[in-house]
Parts: structure tokens; C-alpha cells; sequence
């Protein structure tokens, strides 16, 4: 029987759901709300609170695809891949959970009938393995299924390891849920070299390990201890690729139709006639780790999940680069992969075109690293004495320039040079110990609180309810009165306060009983319990005691209009960006909103103000804020936009605002869109390679930004007035100045009429104040005479005339200018020292002009 890999996951999820259980979307590879794993490395990763009892779902038996990588932390394959036919960065994986539900033997029976009964698989072809000390197991393999003794192993700890350290014990990472597992293996024949589990030749290739049930019982701690849990529960898991080459008969994971097809593209795309070729394996497994990690909003970095991805992403080029790969030619796999992967591409689908710019983008930087770090190689081998190349320069190239060791060694060895391994190795060592401690997240999961409890938000339409009080922790430990004074936490059963979560700040305000007044800072989750985090300022509180909660409603409301604020932006920027606009992240405070999504470039002024306007027109409509629940199914129907990163719960609360905005979100929300009042964008930046950052504000705190821009401005006006007057004060002594030494040339053309001076002069463009001070000033040098200037600026004439007091009554200005004024079309006046006059008619100046000695003539 042939079933293609896409038919495997319908069939697992369809024959699990028949048995009762809900079937799950894969969450994100970046888990939700855990810091202390680095990439989803399992189907149960989504569940973990359901199995440690702090989150209770609508249901207790889950099935899901669940997209893995394992790449860095606690469970690390990226060096192995390409060398071994099983090993992937990114698969996935099919799993089946109880969730205090069924136990060991349903487990059992369950993973056997899916496995002989509709796979068709040979039941002497299965072996399976157990925890030593698991009996229960033991007797429901033997004597329920029938499997004979030889083909049931015992698996104890590793030798010389740790308590429980062992291929039967399975932990999700260094702290949190964990228990003793079956594993199911299947023998694919001896003409492949390979022992049994247990056996000395278990690591060779013919026994290969399919599915893998683990009975969790504990919740391991960050110290080591076991701690139980209260209901056992099942994970189980078995990755798709395994049981599909398995089903399709072929023997290595590589040899299956995804990756036959991915193999073949990669062929094309690289041009290499090879389809077996071992690095051909590597790219078509990194191709899929790196684009679903961008996917889920990784981006390449130097810390962290961005580390991780960058160096799968340099893996794969050194790979491509060895097959002769031209220019950049990762990204183009991304579209073969989208197509390949079926039912589980969806999301990959409409991130397309992103995933391809950040992949090419990593690519071309790396080129340029390549570049530099050869010449820092043909540097260092040209100084080179003997012929061995120190080890930390090779960790240098590989730490600085991501020249792994081998490409280092391959360069060195064709000019019969070698490098020092052992040196090399000391310095990786060093760095591998910094990447565990960076690695090493937050482990102190729950260690304030840890509650099997439920508290009831009915916050949305009420900033104050009465609730009972559950617990009260001080410094993780439960008590049972609170003092005046003791900063606590309090969990209530039921809260008006909207615990911190999607972004949305928690709740401030007080809980009160009487004169006892709890005064809350923040409002918390934990699991499902809601805590209130603060001091009790008066009097004393216990458990048990019916607190009034008051939330501020100022802040609430504050925060609650950023919060539908954000989604009217989210909408707008993937109106005017695209489609590929992925929110990345959002911070929604009383102050303000943040808001983080994926795009390349940074978006143009022009841009964010068609936003701007764009949301501001969807507050004006003034919409219904309206909120429906539903199924995840009905919620995507309506065209919902859900982030991938979060967990859904089965019943989704779908948020709308008109038609502009549907939206998945568990906030505070305003009535109506008119509420917000208006949205002001206050900045745009770059936060990481492909990551925007949008900072607005709404309402109140837009109405501050605009009276404090107001108050800006007109400071910023009054003094720049202030300093124009000053300019022009200067710019008129300047002209003064000008003007003086003007009438300085001016006095050379002096004439004489009947022995009295006579200066008649015509100017250009001489400022008209100008023209009176060098009237005055040449009157003064010639002391006894007359003074007449013409000056045109702009096709205007400007007479003046200036007559020495002495003469006054002999010719007088103003007669002077009048008369000339007249022909030029225009008419003046003035005292007889001193006249001036105005005329536009320049055609007639110099007729005009002409005139004045005749006149002066016939008075002097
Ligand atoms: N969580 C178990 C595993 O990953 C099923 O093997």
C-alpha cells in the first residue's frame, strides 16, 4: 500500500479524531509564552500547560501535525544531517495526546492498531523498547498485543549518566514535563547493517525507531527533582518522514516523494546532475527548517533563535557553493517548497515572497562575509611559519566569518598546508559552553507559582467585580494572610482585571474588603490563574476573604483604545504594504502602542501617512466593536487574522471592527471605533533585518502630542521672529554702510551750475532708507548745493532731492522732485531740503532727467 506523505498526516488526524480526540493545528516553531525552550521540538510543546495541570481545555484527547525543528538546545541534530538517511533540522511530527485522559494501555493499543491495522505493517517487523523498571508496560505489550518477550527491551539509564537519563525516559527540555517511554521500532531488513535496541549494533540503520509514547508523570524541576504530577497523562510522537519511507518502501527519509521532489528542484536550481549526492540532502533539509522558522518570525541574527537560523542558512550555501551553486540560490527553493509541502504549507504559502527577500538578503551579506574572510585566510597562510595553520585563526574564521573548519581545511590542504584540530577543537569547545549558557533560557518556569486553579476574566464590559480569593503568594510561597505592608500575589476565582497577555498590559487598580486595601501594580497569568501582583497598603486580607476589584478605569480605558487602535493599523499596513505584513510582535501600554512586523524596507513618509489616514477614516466611520466566539475553523472562514505564533484555545474569541478589521484576540477592546478618537503616528524604525517598528498614539495622548507640537511651534516661531528682526536690523546697517560708500564714488561727479555744486546721479536697486542717507550724507560733504538721485528697482523710479539749507531760497527740493515726478508719471512732496517722489513710467526717466540742469539753470 502507497500513501504519499500529504495522505499520512489526513489519515493519522482522521483516526485519532475517530477515537475522540480533537485535532490541533502545529503551533509555531518559536513556542509560545516558554523561554525556557528555544524551537518547538515536539508535538507536545503546545500542551505543556494542559499536562503540568495549570491549563484546562475544552477537551482531553488532541491529535496534530506538529512542525519541529531541532537544531540547537537540548535535542540537536544539525550536525548529523546529510550524513545519516534520519535526521532532519525540520520535521514533522504526528502525535496523539491524553491529557489525564486514557493512560498506558489505551496508548499502546491505539499506536499498534494505527500501525498494523491501517498501515499494514508487519507485526514481526516491530520491536519495542521500555523503560526498565516499567512493568505495566511490559505486561500490556506482552499479554494484551501479544508481542513474544524477545522483541519487548528493557531500557535503563545511560552508564555512568544521570537518574533518568535514558533512551526510555523522555524530557522535554532541562525542566518541565517528562516520564518513562515506549518506543516502537521497525526492522527494515537484514540486508542493512544494525542491531536491536539494546544490542551492541543498535546505532547502524535497521532498526530504526518510528513512534515514540511517552507516559508523562512529572514535571522535572530546575534542580532535578521529579516532581509528580497530579494526572498522567500520554505524548506521543513519530515523525512523518520515518513511518512515510516506511510506507513508500524505501529506506532513507530522503528517498520519500517530498523529498524526492524538494532533491530534484534543488538539483535544477543548483544545476547538478547528482540526485544522490549527500550535500543535495542538506540543502533540501535546511531549505526547510530556515523558511518555516522565518515563517514564524525568526529573522538570521548573531544571538540567539536568529543564530541558529543563520548558521543552518551558511550551511546550506557552503553545501549549494560545493555543488558549484552560481550567485545566490537558496531562496529560489522556497516556492518548489511552499508546493511540496501540502496541507502543512499554508502559512508558507502567503509568507512566499518574504521568505525569499530574507533568505536572499543572508545570502548576499554572506557573499561579502565569504570574501572577507578569504582574505583573512590568504593573509594569515601568507605569514604563515611551517606548515601548520594555528587552530584559533581557523576558530576565528569560522566564529567571525562562518568559514566552518572543513572549508578552511579544504583551502589549506590543496597548498599541502594542514590545520591544528586538536587547538580548533579546545575553542569550539569553549564556544559551544557560551552558546549551552546562552542557550539556557529562563529556567525558573513557575517556580513563583505553580497552581492547579482557574480564575474566571469577566473583565470585558466591567472594571469592577467582586471575586474570592484563591491564593496569596508571597515569594512563590503560598500563605495564608497578608499583613499591611507584604507585597504579594493574589489569585482570585473570578477578576475584572485583564492579566498581561497578546500584547495588552495588565490591569492596575485595588482589591478591597472593608479598610483592607491590596494595591494592584499588575495583573499577571499564570496557567489559567489570573494573579494580582502589588502591596497591601491597609489593613490585612486572606484566603477565603470576598475582595472588591477596582480597576483603573483610566488606564483600562487608555490601553483598551491603543488596543483597537493597533488592529485598525495592522489592517492599514497590509493594505498598503501587502499581504506579507506579519505582526511580529505589539506592546499596548497606557502611553502608547507599539507595533512590530515583517517588512524589508522601511516604510516611505508618504506611506505612513496613507496609514494614518487610513485608520483615522475607520475611527470617523465609527464601527461596532463587536466580538463573536467560535471554532478556530469558523473564525478562519470569516477570514480572521490569526498570529501563527499563538496558541488557540478551541473556542476563539473573533474580534471586528466593521469589515475593515477581523481579527483572532483575547483584549480589551473599545465599543465603537469613534471611541479611540484618533491615531497619531509618532515613529517608524528598523528593530532586526526585515522587522519594522511602529509607535502611534490614540486618543488623550494623541490630543498631548499635537498641544505639545502646537507649544513647539509657536516657540519655535516667536523666535524666529525675534531673529528676523535682528537679521533686518543688521541687513539695514549693512545698506547704511553700503549707501555711504556709494555717495563716497557719487562726489567725483559733482558739477558746478553759476558756481554752486550740482550732483545729479542715476542709480540702480539702491534700498530706498539707503537713498535719504546718502542724499543726507552727500549734502553734508558738499555743503553748499544741491543733491538729485534717481534709482530704479523693479521698473519703479525713485526720485530724491536734496538742497543745502543755506539755498533753500533759491531752489527748493520739493519744487524739484514735483517737477521731475510729473514727467515720470508719478508725484511727490516734501520739505524744500529734502524731497522725495515716486513714478512708474521709466520710458520717460532720462527726458526727465534731462530737464533738471535747464530748470536748476534758470533759479540759480
Ligand atoms: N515528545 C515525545 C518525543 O518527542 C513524543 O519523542
Amino acid at each position: 500500500m502507497y500513501i504519499s506523505t500529504d495522505e499520512l498526516r489526513t489519515i493519522f488526524l482522521k483516526f485519532f479524531e475517530n477515537k475522540g480526540h480533537k485535532i490541533v493545528l502545529s503551533s509555531s516553531l518559536v513556542p509560545a509564552n516558554d523561554s525556557t525552550l528555544l524551537f518547538t521540538n515536539a508535538g507536545m510543546n503546545q500542551f505543556k500547560d494542559c499536562f503540568l495541570g495549570t491549563e484546562n481545555r475544552a477537551y482531553t484527547r488532541a491529535t496534530s501535525v506538529q512542525r519541529c525543528v531541532r537544531a540547537g538546545g537540548k535535542h540537536n541534530d544539525l550536525e548529523n544531517v546529510g550524513f545519516t538517511t534520519r535526521h532532519h533540522t525540520f520535521f514533522e511530527m504526528l502525535g496523539n495526546f491524553s491529557f489525564g485522559d486514557y493512560f498506558k494501555e489505551d496508548a499502546i493499543r491505539y499506536a499498534w492498531e494505527f500501525l498494523t491495522d491501517v498501515l499494514k505493517l508487519p507485526e514481526d517487523k516491530l520491536v519495542v523498547t521500555i523503560y526498565e523498571t516499567d512493568d505495566e508496560s511490559f505486561m500490556l505489550w506482552h499479554e494484551k498485543i501479544n508481542i513474544p518477550v524477545d522483541r519487548i527491551v528493557r531500557i535503563g539509564d545511560k552508564e555512568g549518566g544521570k537518574p533518568f537519563e535514558s533512551d526510555n525516559f523522555w524530557q522535554m527540555g532541562d525542566t518541565g514535563p517528562c516520564g518513562p517511554c515506549t518506543e516502537i521500532f521497525y526492522d527494515h531488513g537484514d540486508h542493512i547493517w544494525g542491531g536491536p535496541p539494546g544490542s551492541l549494533e543498535e546505532y547502524g540503520d535497521r532498526y530504526i525507531e518510528i513512534w515514540n509514547n511517552v507516559f508523562i508523570q512529572f514535571n522535572r524541576l530546575a534542580d532535578g527533582t521529579m516532581e509528580p504530577l497530579p494526572k498522567p497523562s500520554v505524548d506521543t510522537g513519530m515523525g512523518i518522514e520515518r513511518i512515510a519511507s516506511i510506507i513508500q518502501g524505501v529506506h532513507s527519509n530522503y528517498e520519500i516523494d517530498i523529498f524526492q521532489a524538494l532533491i530534484k528542484s534543488a538539483a535544477e536550481i543548483i544545476d547538478y546532475p547528482e540526485l544522490s549526492h549527500q550535500s543535495l540532502r542538506v540543502v533540501a533539509d535546511h531549505i526547510r527548517s530556515c523558511a518555516f522558522l522565518i515563517v514564524d518570525g525568526v529573522i538570521p541574527s548573531n544571538e540567539g533563535r536568529g543564530y541558529v537560523l543563520r548558521r543552518i542558512i551558511r550551511r546550506a550555501i557552503r553545501h549549494g557553493k560545493k555543488l558549484g551553486a552560481q550567485g545566490s540560490y537558496f531562496y529560489k527553493l522556497v516556492g518548489p517548497l511552499a508546493k511540496i509541502m501540502g496541507t502543512a504549507g499554508e502559512e508558507l504559502n502567503t509568507q512566499q515572497a518574504f521568505v525569499e527577500k530574507v533568505l536572499k538578503i543572508e545570502e548576499e551579506n554572506f557573499g561579502r562575509t565569504l570574501e572577507r574572510g578569504m582574505a583573512m585566510l590568504n593573509d594569515a597562510l601568507r605569514n604563515l611559519q611551517g606548515n601548520v595553520l594555528d587552530g584559533e585563526t581557523v576558530f576565528k574564521l569560522y566564529d567571525t566569518f562562518g568559514f566552518p573548519s572543513d572549508l578552511t581545511n579544504d583551502i589549506v590542504r590543496e597548498r599541502n598546508l594542514a590545520i591544528d584540530e586538536v587547538r580548533f577543537e579546545a575553542a569550539m569547545t569553549k564556544q559551544r559552553q557560551r552558546a549551552r549558557n546562552t542557550g539556557n533560557f529562563n529556567t525558573k518556569y513557575n517556580s513563583i507559582i505553580k497552581i492547579d486553579n482557574h480564575s474566571n476574566f469577566i473583565g470585558y464590559n466591567t472594571t469592577q467585580a467582586q471575586g474570592i480569593i484563591t491564593h496569596i503568594f508571597i515569594n512563590g510561597l503560598s500563605i495564608e494572610m497578608l499583613a499591611t505592608s507584604d507585597e504579594a500575589i493574589i489569585t482570585l476565582d473570578q477578576t475584572p482585571f485583564y492579566a498581561e497577555s497578546g500584547g495588552q498590559s495588565g490591569d492596575a487598580g485595588f482589591l478591597i474588603l472593608g479598610t483592607s486595601k491590596f494595591k494592584v501594580i499588575n495583573t499577571h497569568k499564570f496557567g489559567s490563574t489570573i494573579g494580582h501582583r502589588g502591596k497591601l497598603i491597609e489593613g490585612t486580607l486572606s484566603v477565603g476573604d470576598n475582595v472588591d476589584g477596582q480597576v483603573d478605569v483610566e488606564r483600562r480605558q487608555a490601553i483598551t483604545l491603543n488596543h483597537s487602535a493597533t488592529h485598525l493599523l495592522h489592517k492599514a499596513l497590509r493594505i498598503v504594504l501587502g499581504e506579507h505584513v506579519q505582526q511580529k510582535g505589539s506592546l499596548i501600554r497606557a502611553e502608547n502602542l507599539r507595533f512590530d512586523f515583517s517588512n524589508l524596507e522601511a516604510v516611505k513618509p508618504e506611506e505612513l501617512r496613507i496609514v494614518e489616514k487610513l485608520v483615522n477614516q475607520q475611527i470617523r466611520c465609527n464601527y461596532d466593536v463587536s466580538t463573536q466566539l467560535m471554532d478556530i475553523d469558523s473564525a478562519k472562514a470569516k477570514g480572521a487574522m490569526a498570529l501563527f505564533g499563538e496558541k488557540y484555545d478551541d473556542q476563539v474569541r473573533v474580534l471586528s471592527m466593521g469589515d475593515f478589521s477581523i481579527e483572532l484576540c483575547g483584549g480589551t477592546h473599545a465599543d465603537r471605533t469613534g471611541d479611540i478618537g484618533m491615531l497619531k503616528i509618532i515613529s517608524e524604525g528598523g528593530i532586526a533585518a526585515g522587522i519594522r517598528r511602529i509607535e502611534a498614539v490614540t486618543g488623550q495622548g494623541a490630543e498631548d502630542v499635537f498641544y505639545r507640537q502646537q507649544q513647539a511651534y509657536t516657540q519655535k516661531v516667536n523666535e524666529s521672529q525675534a531673529r528676523i528682526k535682528a537679521l533686518e536690523k543688521d541687513i539695514q546697517q549693512l545698506k547704511n554702510k553700503v549707501a555711504v560708500q556709494k555717495s563716497a564714488d557719487l562726489i567725483n561727479q559733482v558739477t558746478e551750475i553759476n558756481n554752486i555744486k550740482v550732483l545729479i546721479s542715476q542709480l540702480n536697486n539702491v534700498d530706498n532708507k539707503a537713498l535719504r542717507t546718502m542724499v543726507d550724507d552727500l549734502k553734508n560733504q558738499i555743503g553748499y548745493g544741491i543733491v538729485f538721485l534717481c534709482n530704479v528697482t523693479n521698473n519703479k523710479v525713485d526720485l530724491i532731492a536734496g538742497v543745502t539749507k543755506n539755498l533753500t531760497h533759491k531752489v527748493k527740493a520739493n519744487e524739484l522732485v514735483n517737477m521731475v515726478a510729473q514727467k515720470v508719471g508719478g508725484k511727490g512732496g516734501g520739505r524744500p531740503d529734502m524731497a522725495q517722489a515716486g513714478g512708474n513710467d521709466i520710458t520717460a526717466l532720462s527726458s526727465a532727467l534731462n530737464s533738471v540742469t535747464p530748470w536748476l539753470t534758470e533759479r540759480l
